[in-house]
């Protein structure tokens, strides 16, 4: 398995430019399994979970061509299993329950693997399709559900979750009569799938807010695309800059879906500029301590918690870092202590006392986003840090070393020793 090897101390300068949602490519590639005949889809990254989704899609005999644009057609829709082979390594695969009972009146689903991040639980999902009228089992580790045609009706969402929100919304889409969808989670990437489904032909309100109505329609049609940039990606780019008190120009991305992280980035004593040709991000010689708490959006981003923890090793001061989406999201603390952070986690928090510097160490990645936290922090530091098990980053960076060399990093990619 390939390592990134990271030499830290330069300053980022220059340009970057953010690529599609992988969080809104999945779920919109997905959607195609509502139509017949050619989608097509612009600025879809070129990432390992992406691929996956188009194994998964392919092994339900769905034609595809292409990453970006790509093109897809699911009118040969002929398989309503999704195998544990598939979905162990992406949970968004869950992302075909709701489309394939629509269209197919059956799915056999197994049951998501995808980052270890604490207990990720499908039941509201599941019990969702159920309220629409589906059958739902769960036998040998797969979820099977069956439903004639769904019917529409109101659902409230205990939690509000994001593939959960997406699925039912695919789901009810094509379902009888009108579904109300209550406690929605509110990201752009529900936004993004909504405008797509829209466009298919679909009846939907207040995506992007805590209520979404859907009117069933009895057939949807392909259309043309464009997935939205990766408000994640350029966030963790935006905290490479802070740093390493660097100047980087982030093109591409959308500044009203990153408000609660440029908020918190100029507390810590960043300069941000939003102009007609991207985000200006300046790094900060002196970094404030900020506290920082995950939400569901528009509140900081849990996907952006371990980037932030990493900036925060070495703040002036201390941070307390609460983690209230996720369970067992702090795996990257462990690694980056061995980097010389002080890190004291207490339950869902985590107390980061700032060091002057972080020391290079070999260190492994748990899960995508840990990944990150740990080459921004290998960024930072004192001499070679070396990162092993690359794949998680893989799965939802593009090209990250090539991007970040670009920048000015001494980064590069290395086969296993
Ligand atoms: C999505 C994102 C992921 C991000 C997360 C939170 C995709 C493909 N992935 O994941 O990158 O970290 O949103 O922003 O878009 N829950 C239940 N039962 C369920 C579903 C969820 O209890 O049936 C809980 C989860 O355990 C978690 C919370 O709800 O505590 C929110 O999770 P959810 O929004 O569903 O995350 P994902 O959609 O899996």
């Amino acid at each position: 398995m390939d390592r990134i090897i990271i030499y830290g101390g330069e300053k980022l300068q220059g340009e970057v430019f953010i690529s599609g949602a992988k969080n809104a490519a999945l779920p919109i590639m997905l959607s195609s399994l509502l139509t017949e005949g050619w989608n097509t889809f612009h600025n879809v990254p070129d990432l390992m979970d992406i691929k996956t989704t188009q194994k998964l899609l392919r092994s339900l005999g769905v034609e595809i061509e292409g990453v970006s644009p790509m093109r897809i057609n699911a009118r040969g829709l002929n398989n309503c299993e999704a195998s544990y082979e598939l979905v162990k390594t992406m949970r968004a695969s869950i992302l075909v329950l709701g489309p394939l009972v629509a269209r197919m009146g059956m799915a056999r689903v197994s049951l998501p693997g995808g980052c270890a991040i604490g207990a990720r639980p499908v039941n509201l999902h599941i019990k969702a399709l159920e309220d629409l009228g589906a059958k739902v089992s769960l036998k040998d580790g797969y979820v099977e559900a069956k439903a004639k045609r769904l019917k529409g009706k109101t659902i409230y969402f205990d939690i509000p979750t994001v593939t959960g929100t997406e699925n039912i919304m695919m789901a009810a889409a094509l379902a009888k009569g009108t579904t109300q969808l209550k406690n929605t989670a509110k990201e752009p990437e529900i936004v993004n799938l909504a405008e797509v489904l829209t466009a298919m032909g679909a009846k939907i309100q207040g995506a992007g807010t805590d209520t979404i109505v859907i009117e069933g329609v009895d057939r949807l049609n392909p259309v043309e695309a464009d997935v939205i940039p990766d408000r994640i990606e350029a966030g963790t780019y935006m905290i490479a800059a802070g740093m390493t008190g660097g100047n980087i120009l982030i093109k591409g991305a959308n500044p009203y879906h990153l408000e609660s992280l440029i908020t918190k980035l100029r507390d810590t004593g960043m300069e941000i500029s939003i102009t007609s040709e991207g985000i200006r991000v300046i790094g900060n010689k002196t970094i404030n301590s900020v506290d920082i708490k995950t939400l569901p959006y528009p509140g900081f981003p849990t996907d952006l918690q371990a980037q932030m923890m990493a900036f925060m090793t070495i703040g002036r001061g201390l941070s307390v870092i609460t983690e209230t989406v996720f369970e067992n999201r702090f795996m990257h603390a462990g690694e980056l202590m061995r980097m010389g952070a002080d890190i004291r986690i207490q339950g869902n928090s985590a107390v980061v006392r700032g060091v002057p510097t972080l020391k290079g160490a070999q260190v492994m990645a748990t899960d995508l986003r840990a990944s990150a936290s740990l080459i921004l922090a290998g960024l930072a530091a004192e001499g070679k840090t070396e990162l092993s098990r690359v794949y998680h980053i893989d799965r939802g960076y593009q090209e990250i070393e090539k991007k970040l060399s670009a920048l000015g990093a001494d980064i590069k990619r290395a086969p296993a020793k």
